[in-house]
């Protein structure tokens, strides 16, 4: 009997989803967004998890994919212990409603775990399978965030490289800087027309992050001859630290915080200045497509 009601919940868990995906296909562009730093440990999945949580307040459907390889934690900052993971898809022939899981506040990631590189070395059967699972959350989320390690490697390059928008994290440190900036440069080596959003992280006040982010974005147009968007800043905030001991995402434990407070305002901006994807070039599609050039 329980094996029945699982299968049931289980039937109807997709149903539901095949059904919300092609109701949902018809009007929703799903934007790809990574997230980028050159130094590690800036904060790159504290912001990954809680703007899409943040997001996802603000009533917009959001997904994570942990791509950190390697070093995947998203799930640690949840307190979670994923059921499965990203490689699952190829290695089990799982599909993507089964691996995607369900974190804090219902919020839906993508595990990443180990191995997950051979993600990116595969063969032709396996990457078209893994490809066209991906595209399964095209229109099923508003968003894709990506988290990604720290630097560059040949995949977080692909990633970045693939995507709609980089959001590129640093401190106020000259060293995050001076890291950050080779980002940049690298990418924009690759790529003349990828858009990047300047986040600052940890300031000591407002003003700083508006002056740190004004000499990197002077220094790209002048040595780079680019423009970079300015997401903003959050402050340096105690809670944080806590909230990471504690595995529940800062924005859940302390809405009420400085950082809390600082990154809804980022993220009310962000949805309402909200660029548009082109249909060609952009979106999930565009992704998978980029990104299928690169893997093989
Ligand atoms: N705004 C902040 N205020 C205070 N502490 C912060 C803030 N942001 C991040 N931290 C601290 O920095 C630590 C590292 O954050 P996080 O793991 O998000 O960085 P990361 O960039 O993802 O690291 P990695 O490069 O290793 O992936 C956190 O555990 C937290 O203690
Ligand atoms: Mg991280």
């Amino acid at each position: 009997l329980d094996k029945l009601k699982n299968d049931q919940a289980h039937l109807l868990r997709q149903l539901q989803q095949s059904h919300a995906t092609s109701q949902a296909n018809l009007e929703r562009k799903t934007r790809v967004v990574t997230i980028a730093s050159g130094k590690g440990g800036v904060g790159k999945t504290n912001f990954a998890l809680n703007f899409a949580l943040c997001l996802q307040s603000l009533g917009k459907k959001v997904v994570v994919i942990d791509l950190d390889i390697g070093m995947a934690n998203l799930d640690i900052l949840m307190g979670m212990t994923p059921r499965s993971h990203l490689l699952e898809l190829i290695t089990e022939r799982k599909s993507i409603w089964d691996i995607l899981e369900k974190g804090t506040n219902g919020l839906e990631y993508l595990a990443g775990g180990s191995g997950l590189n051979q993600l990116f070395h595969l063969g032709e059967d396996d990457r078209n399978f893994f490809f066209a699972e991906l595209e399964k959350l095209q229109g099923y989320a508003d968003l894709i965030l990506i988290d990604t390690g720290a630097g560059l490697n040949t995949e977080s390059l692909q990633c970045h490289l693939s995507a709609d928008e980089v959001i590129l994290l640093t401190t106020p440190e000259p060293t995050s800087m001076a890291d950050a900036y080779s980002i940049v440069k690298i990418l924009n080596g690759h790529k003349r027309d990828l858009s990047f959003q300047l986040l600052i992280n940890r300031v000591n006040h407002p003003t700083e992050g508006m002056e740190v982010a004004s000499k990197f974005k002077l220094a790209i147009l002048s040595f780079l001859n680019k423009e970079l968007k300015i997401f903003g800043a959050l402050p340096e905030d105690e809670s944080i630290k806590r909230s990471v001991l504690k595995q529940v995402p800062f924005y859940v434990a302390n809405p009420q915080g400085t950082a809390s407070v600082m990154l809804k305002k980022l993220a009310e901006r962000y949805v309402t200045g909200e660029p548009i994807v082109s249909a060609e070039s952009g979106g999930l599609k565009g992704f998978i497509r980029k990104l299928t050039r690169f893997i093989s």
